[in-house]
């Protein structure tokens, strides 16, 4: 299926969110409060994502995209790194039959080829084994970036249409790492910094910024729902006015 770009029509705008994505942050700051290594906000911060999971697929939402490691993160002290990748590994040990039990399609987008080939094979057969999981699609973003992403599929894009010097959106977006999902209706931060910080740079063109100040392990069914509440306050114009959208709500 092709969804509707932002930019290039007015897409639908879901009362329930279809694409929810997430910057999971503040895991070290939660330790640290608590006087603990940053590890245990890490370890505390998977169970956070199994919540979020649940909560996503009993509220009926299509898409979670959640922001796990960064292509900058590389830059982080080498034990932070490595235990990092080891919870990666035993949470899809862990998680991968639930998740397919449960109906779900698990994706990793990223530069994986920066992984050891022991995670890449664990990342196949999980992605392979839910292909055709249909309640949910969870992303988990590996080693992302939005400049990554861009290049990637500018690099594709150049490669299917030799001789040609002039491109358009249309013909870029089938390369994006994440075509296969619409761009994110809400767009959540925990953890209190406002910022993208380098994550879905195309996607998030029009989505609803939501930041709060919770720290990634606290983030509950009460915290998305907040989000999802403030989400449904919005008008979202896609550059008409108020006016045009009011109209058009009538319609329907
Ligand atoms: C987010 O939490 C997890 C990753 C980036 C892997 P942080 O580890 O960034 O937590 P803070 O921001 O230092 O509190
Ligand atoms: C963003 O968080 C990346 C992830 C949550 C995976 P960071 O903690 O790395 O972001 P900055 O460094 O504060 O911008
Ligand atoms: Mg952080």
């Amino acid at each position: 299926m092709i969804f509707k770009s932002s930019t290039t029509a007015v897409p639908e705008t879901p009362a329930v969110p279809r694409h929810i994505a997430i910057i999971m942050d503040g895991n070290g700051r939660w330790a640290t409060k608590r006087l603990l290594p940053r590890v245990a906000g890490h370890v505390k911060g998977v169970e956070a994502v199994r919540g979020v999971v649940e909560a996503c697929a009993l509220r009926g939402i299509d898409y979670l995209t959640l922001f796990a490691f960064s292509s900058e993160n590389w830059r982080r002290p080498e034990e932070e790194v490595s235990l990092l990748m080891r919870l990666f590994v035993t949470a899809l040990e862990r998680e991968v039959s639930k998740m397919h039990a449960n109906n779900i399609r698990l994706k990793v987008v990223g530069d994986l080829s920066r992984f050891d080939s022991k995670l890449q094979e664990m990342i196949a057969n999980a992605e392979r084994k839910t292909a055709n999981n249909t309640r949910l699609t969870v992303t988990v973003c590996a080693n992302y970036g939005g400049r990554w992403d861009i290049m990637q599929a500018t690099n594709k894009m150049i490669a299917a249409n030799p001789g040609v010097t002039a491109f358009t959106e249309e013909m870029l977006a089938p390369h994006l790492a994440m075509a296969y999902a619409p761009e994110p209706d809400l767009f959540i931060r925990t953890g209190g910094e406002e910022r993208i910080s380098n994550f879905l740079l195309w996607q998030l063109a029009y989505s609803e910024l939501y930041f709060t100040d919770t720290f990634w392990p606290d983030f509950s069914s009460d915290t998305l729902d907040a989000a999802i509440a403030s989400y449904q306050k919005r008008e979202r114009r896609f550059g008409q006015t108020g006016d045009q959208v009011a109209k058009k709500k009538t319609e329907c």
